[in-house]
This record gives structure tokens, C-alpha cells and sequence, in this order.
């Protein structure tokens, strides 16, 4: 396999999780480049559920390093945690995990901080992780790194500077100051775990290209939620598209061989922000069947029908060579199915969303509606073996899209995959 970006297409949640898991067979290392424990990858492996947030979900097959790039945002505490559970169901955290010296960190007060702000009018629907305030710090350039983290005394020194600057804010927020000792001694003693995972991950990975390894970078998010193209300001604060893996990680734009975009048959979203296509029947049918509540946050997710304009504008913005449709049998009983092919805004037909967040809010989706297939997925492995019906929108979508169809998925499970 080539240096592949795999990116969600929509608005997260689109089974990149999955889709990782089956291509990481033939990759060497899985890479994670933006975003941080907001994400919430879901694989299942046999009929143990796994949720990843900051560890790339390569790590639960053997012989595969996974990296956590430059780009992301660490929790400390959650990476412990997560590193901690993962070893709990018997797999390996060791030599096949790296961390990257210039991540930046998420520290306590970043989380109340996030807290507070959903307090208030505007709110955003994060998942209150701390990412928007941790971003914040790193683009106005007082952020601490995991440098910082293991080195103690630089730590203390820059984390007491920062505690006082931002309990001010928290206090004239109404908020619990927080206790510099506190957080020095819980974040020197996960330093501790982590220092051994520490390392230059940009020339560790060069050395490894150079030796004609295969990288797949492992998007979180979606294009939605990127802070430049998605529907600003309902976003998360990284570049979730193609080229935040190549700042996230360091590894140059002539290094990416292809681009593999994931998207759902129909759309979700979490939080606010306008989701055009979005139809309470069809959430609720889908959340009776017990799918589509978050993976991070356990919220109901909102649901929609498959959104054209959303899809071709993601396969401008990222290259997408190929696509990975998932959760096809999410509409194995829903007849007929509407597929939104543009939108109107004041009597205008657009082709592209509108990138200003109030104007898209008052797009109405101009559909059309195909026919179900009335029968169940699950069990189909091969193209061949789907419902005429099916294939018939599977192939729809795709061309709407405007990439090649490579992969479908019918279930969460590894084996529940047709390759094409
Ligand atoms: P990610 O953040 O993009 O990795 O996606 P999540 O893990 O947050 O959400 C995707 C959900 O869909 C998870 O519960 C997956 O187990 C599940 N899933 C992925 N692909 C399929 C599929 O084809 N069919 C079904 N039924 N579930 C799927
Ligand atoms: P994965 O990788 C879906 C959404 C939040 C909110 C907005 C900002 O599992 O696809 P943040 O906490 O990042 O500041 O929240 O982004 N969001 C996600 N939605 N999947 C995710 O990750 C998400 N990560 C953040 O719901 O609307
Ligand atoms: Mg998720």
C-alpha cells in the first residue's frame, strides 16, 4: 500500500474508525495528525468494541507503530488512561507507539475553559475536551509541548505562568480557580508514564520511508469540522482535511500517494451548525435500532440523508482518490431514500455550500428520491451480492461524488467489508 490519507468526508463519525482497521493490514505505521481526544474511533474485533480517542487505531493489530503527530492536541491524563485500558484487554502499548515532542498539550484549565464557553450563547456543541482552548494557546504561541512535559522543571516554570494567567480568566468567568500544585504533581507523574513514547516523530518517520515503509494517516473528524472549510463557526479548531496531514506529521505534499475519503450512506452530525439535509424520521428510525450516539460524548447524533453538494465539495478540498461508503445497512429497510443533489438559497440553485454559517442554516436541499432495496446487507461480501437496488445508489453516490468507489462497508465489523 502507498502513504494513503484516509479523511471523513462529512461531519465525523463516519466509520473512519473501521475503515483504518481493515487498510492497516497492509500498511507498516498509522499515523494520527490533527485533532486530539474529541475524536472517538469505534473498531470492533472479535466482538470486542474498541473506542480509540488518541492512540491510532492501528494499535490493535501486531507489528504496526502508530505515531501521534505534531498536529494533535494531548490530554496527558487521557492519553495515560487510554494507554492504560488498551493494556487491560491485552494489547501491546510499548516500542509500537510514538508521541511526538511538539504536540501541544491540553491542560486543565483548557477543559474548563471549553466548559464555560458552551455555558454560554453561541455555544458550539464541543465534545469539552479542551481542544478550542488548547489550539488557541498553541496559534497564540503560549501553549506548553510535550518538550515541556518532560522536562520538569521547564514545566513547572511555564505551567505556574499559565495557571496564573488563566485563573484570572476563570475567576471573572464565575469559575473555581484552579491549584497550580495540584495539576504540577498529577501531570509530572503521567510525564513519567509518557516520556519513553517521546520522540522526533518527523525524522522517525522520513528514516521509515526511507526504508520503504508504507504510512496511513488516520484523519479525525471531518471535513465539515475543519477550521478553514467546514461551516465555520461550527467546527473543531484543526485542519481535519488532506493537508493537515502533512503539517500534522511533517511528511511533504509529494509523499502522499493517495487520498481515501470515508462517508456514511446517509449523514450525521453532533452538536450544532446546520446539517441541510437533516430529518428527525430517519434519526429516529436509525436510533431505534440502536445506532448513531457518539462514541466520545454518547450523544444522540443528528441524522440526515446523503448530501451531494457536502460530498463533492469534500472530494475538491482533500483529492479524494477513493471512497469508502459505511453503514450501507443503515438504510437496509428505508424506502424510498432521498438523496439531496443541490441546494436553494432565495429562489438560487448552488452547486457548493455557502461558506457563511447563517446562509447555509437557510439552504433547503433539493432531492431526489430513489428506490430502496428492502432487504438486509449484513451478510453481503461481494458487490455482486447486493441487492440490484443497492448498487444502484451505491454506484448514484458515488458518481455524484465524483471518486471511484473502492470499499463498503455493511457492518462494524472487520470482515464486514466489500472490497471493489
Ligand atoms: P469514526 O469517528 O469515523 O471512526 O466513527 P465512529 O466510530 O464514531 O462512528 C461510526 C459508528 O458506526 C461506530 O459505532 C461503528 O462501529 C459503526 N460502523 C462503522 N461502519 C459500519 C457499518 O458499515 N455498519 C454498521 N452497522 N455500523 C458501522
Ligand atoms: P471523530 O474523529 C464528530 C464536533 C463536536 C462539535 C465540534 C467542536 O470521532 O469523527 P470540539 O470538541 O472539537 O471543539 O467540538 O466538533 N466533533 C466531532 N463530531 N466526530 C468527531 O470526531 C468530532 N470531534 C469533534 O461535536 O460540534
Ligand atoms: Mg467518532
Amino acid at each position: 500500500m502507498a502513504n494513503t490519507i484516509l479523511i471523513g468526508m462529512q461531519w465525523g463519525d463516519e466509520g473512519k474508525g473501521k475503515i483504518i482497521d481493515v487498510l492497516t493490514a497492509r500498511a507498516d505505521l498509522v499515523v494520527r495528525s490533527q485533532g486530539g481526544n474529541n475524536a472517538g474511533h469505534t473498531v470492533i474485533h472479535r466482538g470486542v468494541k474498541y473506542i480509540l480517542h488518541l492512540i491510532p487505531s492501528g494499535i490493535l493489530r501486531r507489528g504496526k507503530v502508530c505515531v501521534i503527530g505534531n498536529g494533535v492536541v494531548v490530554d496527558p491524563l487521557a492519553l495515560v488512561a487510554e494507554i492504560e485500558s488498551l493494556r487491560k484487554l491485552g494489547i501491546k502499548v510499548d516500542k509500537n507507539l510514538l508521541i511526538s515532542d511538539c504536540a501541544h498539550l491540553v491542560l486543565p484549565y483548557h477543559r474548563i475553559l471549553d466548559e464555560q464557553r458552551e455555558l454560554r450563547r453561541g455555544r458550539i456543541g464541543t465534545t469539552k475536551r479542551g481542544i478550542g482552548p488548547a489550539y488557541g494557546d498553541k496559534a497564540g504561541r503560549t501553549g506548553l509541548r510535550m518538550s515541556d512535559l518532560i522536562q520538569p522543571i521547564v514545566f513547572s516554570k511555564k505551567l505556574q505562568a499559565k495557571v496564573i494567567e488563566n485563573n484570572r480568566i476563570l475567576q471573572a468567568l464565575g469559575a473555581k480557580p484552579i491549584s497550580f500544585r495540584e495539576v504540577n504533581e498529577t501531570y509530572l507523574a503521567a510525564a513519567k508514564k509518557l516520556r519513553p513514547f517521546v520522540a522526533n516523530t518527523v525524522v522517525y518517520l522520513h528514516r521509515a520511508m526511507e526504508r520503504g515503509k508504507q504510512i496511513l494517516f488516520e484523519g479525525a473528524q471531518g471535513t465539515f469540522l475543519d477550521i478553514d472549510h467546514g461551516t465555520y463557526p461550527y467546527v473543531t479548531s484543526s485542519n481535519t482535511t488532506a493537508g493537515g496531514a502533512c503539517t500534522g506529521t511533517g511528511v511533504p505534499p509529494h509523499r502522499m500517494d493517495r487520498v481515501v475519503g470515508v462517508m456514511k450512506a446517509y449523514s450525521t452530525r453532533v452538536g450544532e451548525g446546520a446539517l441541510p439535509t437533516e430529518d428527525d424520521q430517519l434519526a429516529q428510525r436509525l436510533h431505534n435500532l440502536g445506532r448513531e450516539f457518539g462514541a466520545t460524548t454518547g450523544r444522540k447524533r443528528r441524522c440526515g440523508w446523503f448530501d451531494a453538494v457536502a460530498t463533492r465539495y469534500s472530494r475538491m478540498i482533500n483529492g479524494i482518490d477513493e471512497i469508502a461508503i459505511t453503514n450501507l445497512d443503515g438504510l437496509d429497510r428505508v424506502d424510498p431514500i432521498r438523496v439531496c443533489v443541490a441546494y436553494r438559497l432565495n429562489e438560487k440553485r448552488l452547486d457548493v455550500p455557502p461558506c457563511d454559517a447563517s446562509q447555509l442554516a437557510n439552504c433547503e436541499p433539493v432531492y431526489e428520491e430513489v428506490r430502496g432495496w428492502n432487504a438486509s446487507t449484513h451478510a453481503s461480501r461481494k458487490f455482486s451480492q447486493l441487492p440490484s437496488a443497492a448498487r444502484k445508489y451505491l454506484r448514484y453516490i458515488s458518481e455524484l461524488t465524483g471518486a471511484k468507489l473502492s470499499m463498503v462497508s455493511v457492518g462494524p465489523a472487520r470482515g464486514e467489508t466489500i472490497t471493489l
